[in-house]
C-alpha cells in the first residue's frame, strides 16, 4: 500500500533526477515503486522513525537513520515529506546542510490535512521559496528554493516542570510529542503514579523522557526503561535523563523494545496516531503485549483520552483493571495481569 504522499511523489517521478535523498518517508513501498519505474535512479533515504527504517531496510536504498547524518556526498534531488509539527521543517532543513548543494533541486510533499498548504509562508520564515507544483490526492507538491546553508541549527528546548518539591528540566527535540510543553493527559497520569519502589520500569513511548524521569526521581531504586520509535524522542530522553543526572537506558523501538522480557511496571501515555492518521493498531499490540510482558505483581498504568475505548481492550488482555482518574477530558487506567 503506498500513502498518498507517496502516491504524488510517483506523479512527479520526472523531477526526480540521479542521486536522490527521501527524508522521513512513510513506511511503504514506495522505495521498491521507484526503483521498478526508474532504475537509473540512486535512492538514500533519512528517517528518524525506527518503522520506516525497518521497512527501508529491506530496499536497495542507503539509510540514514541517526541524528545530524553526515551525508559523504550531495544529492541530485532531496524530497523531503512534510512534518507533522510545523518547527520539524527548519530542523529537519538544518540537518541537511551536507547533503544539500546549490545545485539540489529540494521537493516538498505533504497531505492537505496535515498543514502543507501552510508551507510558502512558512518557508518564508526560513527565509526560503516555496513553489507549488501539483496538487493530487488531497496532497501537495513544491519545490523549495534559497540559501539552505543559512538556516540556524537547533538545539533541544528546555523547559521546567515541578515534581515532589523539585525542579525538573525536560528537553525536546523539534518534532517529539507536545514539543517544549507538558500534555495535560501526561500531567493528570503524573498526579496518578503507582506505588513503586523498586524493579523494572518501562516508560513505554517516552517522548521526551518526562514519565521515567519523574519515576527515577522519585523511586531511586528503580531500574528504568524508557523507549521510543523515534530518534527525537530517544535523544531527548537522553538529554533529559543527563539533564537531571538520573540514570535509565534508553531504547529505540517500534512497539514494546524485544529486551529485558520482563517489567515489574509500564507506565505510559501511548500513541494513538500514525503520523496524522488515528490508529488504534499500535496500543491494541501494546496493551496484549504487555500483559504479557509484565511481571505477575506488576501493572500497567496508562492515560487516554476519554473517548478513545481502552477500557474494553484492558479488559480483554488483563485479569482486573481499575479507572484511577479522570479529569480534563483524560482517563488514567491501571491493569493488573
Ligand atoms: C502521546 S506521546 C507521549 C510522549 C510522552 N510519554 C509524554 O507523555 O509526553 C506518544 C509517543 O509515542 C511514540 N510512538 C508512536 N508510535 C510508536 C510505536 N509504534 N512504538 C513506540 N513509540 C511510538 C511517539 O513518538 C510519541 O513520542
Amino acid at each position: 500500500m503506498l500513502a498518498t504522499t507517496s502516491q504524488l511523489v510517483l506523479r512527479n517521478i520526472n523531477d526526480l533526477n540521479g542521486r536522490v535523498l527521501l527524508v522521513e518517508p512513510q513506511a511503504d513501498s514506495l522505495a521498491n515503486e521507484l526503483l521498478h519505474l526508474a532504475p537509473q535512479l540512486n535512492l538514500s533515504c533519512y528517517t528518524t522513525d525506527a518503522a520506516v527504517a525497518a521497512c527501508w531496510t529491506h530496499s536497495a536504498v542507503t539509510l540514514y537513520t541517526e541524528l545530524s547524518p553526515q551525508f559523504t556526498q550531495t544529492f541530485d534531488t532531496v524530497v523531503l515529506f512534510y512534518p507533522k509539527s510545523k518547527e520539524q521543517l527548519g530542523f529537519t532543513l538544518a540537518q541537511l546542510s551536507s547533503a544539500i548543494s546549490p545545485a539540489t533541486q529540494v521537493f516538498v510533499v505533504g497531505d492537505n490535512k496535515g498543514g502543507i498548504k501552510s508551507l510558502a509562508s512558512h518557508a518564508e520564515k526560513l527565509a526560503l521559496n516555496a513553489n507549488k507544483l501539483d496538487n493530487a490526492k488531497h496532497c501537495l507538491w513544491f519545490s523549495l528554493f534559497g540559501d539552505f546553508t543559512a538556516l540556524p541549527q537547533i538545539s533541544a528546548s528546555q523547559f521546567n516542570i515541578e515534581s515532589d518539591g523539585n525542579t525538573l528540566k525536560l528537553c525536546s527535540l523539534p518534532g517529539v510529542f507536545n514539543h517544549g510543553k507538558l500534555d495535560i493527559g501526561t500531567a493528570l497520569l503524573l498526579d496518578n503514579l503507582p506505588p513503586i519502589s523498586s524493579g523494572k520500569v518501562l516508560d513505554f513511548a517516552c517522548g521526551c523522557g518526562v514519565i521515567g524521569a519523574v519515576l527515577k526521581r522519585r523511586h531511586p531504586a528503580i531500574e528504568l526503561y524508557s523507549s521510543d520509535i523515534s530518534v527525537l524522542a530517544v535523544t531527548s530522553t537522553e538529554l533529559t535523563l543527563a539533564a537531571n543526572q538520573l540514570n535509565g537506558t534508553v531504547l529505540l523501538a517500534d512497539g514494546l523494545p524485544a529486551q529485558p522480557k520482563q517489567f515489574d511496571y509500564i507506565v505510559t501515555n501511548p500513541p494513538f496516531h500514525t503520523g496524522i492518521k488515528t490508529d488504534y493498531s499500535i496500543v491494541e499490540s501494546f496493551i496484549q503485549g504487555s500483559a504479557k510482558r509484565l511481571s505477575a505483581q506488576g501493572s500497567l498504568t496508562l492515560v487516554a483520552n476519554s473517548h478513545l475505548a481502552y477500557l474494553e481492550l484492558l479488559q480483554q488482555a488483563f485479569k482486573r483493571v481499575e479507572v484511577v482518574a479522570k479529569a480534563n477530558g483524560f482517563i488514567v487506567y491501571r491493569a493488573y495481569p
